[in-house]
């Protein structure tokens, strides 16, 4: 898949814990960050596992029906490029995958209806929170993935570089007590997820205090090959 843009659609809270291999049984009670949460129902998802969500995306500065035009758009743009991916698996579900991503955003308009202060209109690598806000910080379809298509990623054009990526994870860093997950940190060469190319600079020059490893994602959304992310850890003292 190539893209001309950011795209700005979202996955179910379900299916994003199960993605990120996170236990609901150990989300109560703790304050988690989603960036960015696009139009997708993980805030909502973590309310209902007793978790304390915010979610931060620059397109929740849009107005409601430009967001909606845009969110049905891009599903539309995913659609019209999934016939001819080799990565996806023989028995990939085309039409719920496409009903999944719009039940995310029914659930997202839902959420952000009850708790408006939850969702804030800001972009990586400039967050508007203090050091160490959140216990659990989760950057999903951003990172790695909307790297130059050169590098890896889905962008035609410059996309998020790598010294992009570099600021945007010492951001995560500052706002995060104590563990971050990032994916996807795989990408696509050929017809197979394989580990992104930044992942190795971005591991070999980690900030002090820090430790990361590559997890295995808990499903696999039709994809061929190793899908994976990264988790990292604050050291404690
Ligand atoms: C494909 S969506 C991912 C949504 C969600 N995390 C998920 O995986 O379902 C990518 C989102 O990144 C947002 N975005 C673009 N640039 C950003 C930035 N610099 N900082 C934070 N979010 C950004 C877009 O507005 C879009 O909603």
């Amino acid at each position: 898949m190539r893209f001309s843009r950011i795209l700005s659609f979202g996955r179910t809270g379900e299916e994003l814990l199960r993605i990120l291999a996170l236990q609901p049984a150990t989300l109560n009670g703790l304050r988690v960050l989603d960036c960015p949460g696009g139009p997708g129902s993980l805030s909502s998802s973590l309310r209902c596992h007793g978790a304390l969500p915010t979610a931060v995306d620059p397109a929740y500065a849009l107005p409601r029906e430009h967001l909606e035009a845009q969110t049905l758009r891009d599903i539309q743009a995913v659609a019209d490029q999934l016939d001819d991916d080799p990565i996806f698996r023989d028995d990939f579900d085309k039409t719920s995958y496409l009903a999944s991503k719009r039940q995310a955003y029914r659930q997202f308009l839902d959420d952000r209806q009850a708790h408006p202060g939850d969702y804030i209109a800001a972009a990586l690598p400039d967050l508007p929170f203090a050091d160490q806000s959140f216990d659990l910080v989760v950057s999903c379809s951003l990172l790695f993935s909307y790297a130059p298509a050169a590098d890896g990623g889905l962008l035609e054009g410059p996309g998020l570089d790598l010294a992009w990526h570099r600021s945007a994870l010492r951001e995560l860093m500052r706002v995060t007590a104590s563990e971050i997950r990032v994916y996807p940190a795989h990408t696509q060469f050929g017809a197979e997820a394989v580990i992104h190319p930044f992942v190795e600079p971005l591991l070999t020059s980690l900030q002090p205090g820090w430790t990361a490893r590559l997890f295995h994602a808990g499903c696999h959304q039709g994809l061929r090959g190793d899908t994976v992310g990264l988790v990292f850890q604050r050291a404690r003292k």
